[in-house]
């Protein structure tokens, strides 16, 4: 018997009203604005305001897209959050995005691969709605990526900002149908790109704040070379699963880091780079919740048609790599 469709029903997004320019950070670190714009292609990013969390922004980001699904709070069996920084250690931002719906019954849970949390996601609630059990799945990637910021170090705090996105998976709508998705990584190079402290390796003490061991800390080129290999490969592997090329693809969604990773890896794919969607100038790299908030800015502005084969592909801390293809 053939499997039930699973489909993207609804997508939402939120970002946070304060905007923070290359000109705002050219006053606290030594940079500049041409430095910022040529090697990453940022421009500006949004940081939360004092009292926003993951949970808070996903919040508003869930009820948009259950209301373009037309799915209510209570009919979501599942809520999977794709976060390295959650409001809390325990509990799960999961569970505190559900209680802020006033669903009680729902399975919740986070799940960390960083910049990949959205498309393990997709792929975990895939096969979970396809298992039969469940019909409404709400696959969100969340960040406030400004709360784990060395904001003194240039290397790292001219490329992050904060921003939630949502996809609600529904069974049997092909809207949106997930074909298929890749998932996979590589522990070996987890010394890259990291934070030291606050886990069980490196509890907080003072003298490990002393020591900014609580902030991201990133060897940014090793992670580049990295970053165009994986992705490429796991939309290579993602299209071959498929029967597909790319060829095929009407659109590229990357994982937002740096413009000059997105467009290598679109030449690699043999892909023009018209059909690469783009808004890491608008809002830098916000981890896993990059590629949801660019899936839900092309639904709501109407890029993607009927019929349209979407590939998402991204690369994270881990590191991890990801890519998914859906047909709209
Ligand atoms: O999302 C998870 C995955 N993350 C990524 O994919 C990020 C991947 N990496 C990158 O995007 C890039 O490596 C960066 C944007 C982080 C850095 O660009 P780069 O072209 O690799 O620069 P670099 O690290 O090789 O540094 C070049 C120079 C260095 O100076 P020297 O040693 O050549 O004198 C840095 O000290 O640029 C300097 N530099 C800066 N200068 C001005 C580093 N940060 C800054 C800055 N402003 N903010």
């Amino acid at each position: 018997m053939a499997q039930e469709k699973i489909g993207i029903s609804g997508t939402g997004f939120y970002v946070p009203e304060k905007v923070l320019t290359n000109a705002d950070l050219e006053k606290m670190v030594d940079t500049s604005d041409e430095w910022i714009l040529s090697r990453t292609g940022i421009k500006e990013r949004r940081i939360i305001a004092p009292g926003e969390t993951v949970s808070s922004m996903a919040e508003t980001a869930a009820r948009q897209a259950l209301d373009r699904a037309g799915v209510a709070p209570e009919d979501l069996d599942l809520i999977i959050m794709g976060t390295i920084t959650p409001d809390e250690l325990l509990p799960s931002a999961a569970c505190l995005l559900q209680a802020r719906l006033g669903n009680t019954t729902a399975a919740c849970f986070d799940i960390s691969a960083a910049c990949c949390g959205f498309i393990y996601a997709l792929e975990i609630g895939q096969k979970l709605l396809q298992g039969g059990r469940y019909r409404n799945a709400l696959v969100v990637a969340a960040e406030t990526l400004s709360t784990i910021t060395d904001w003194e170090d240039r290397d790292t705090c001219v490329l992050f900002g904060d921003g939630a996105g949502v996809a609600v998976l529904s069974k049997g709508t092909d809207r949106g149908e997930i074909i298929d998705c890749y998932i996979g990584a590589d522990g070996s190079h987890s010394s890259l790109l990291e934070i030291e402290a606050g886990g069980s390796l490196c509890p907080i003490t003072h003298e490990v704040l002393d020591q900014r061991k609580q902030y991201v800390r990133m060897e940014g080129n090793k992670v580049f070379k990295l970053a165009v290999a994986s992705m490429v490969s796991s939309a290579k592997r993602v299209l071959k699963q498929a029967g597909l090329t790319s060829q095929d693809v009407t659109w590229l969604l990357p994982h937002q880091a740096n413009l000059r990773i997105m467009k290598a890896v679109a030449k690699r794919l043999h892909i023009p780079v018209e059909q690469v969607y783009i808004n890491v100038d608008r809002y830098g790299n916000m981890s896993g919740a990059t590629v949801p908030i660019g899936l839900a800015e092309m639904d709501q502005n109407g890029l993607l048609k009927k019929g349209d084969l979407l590939l998402m592909v991204s690369f994270g801390g881990g590191l991890t790599w990801a890519a998914s293809l859906v047909r709209w």
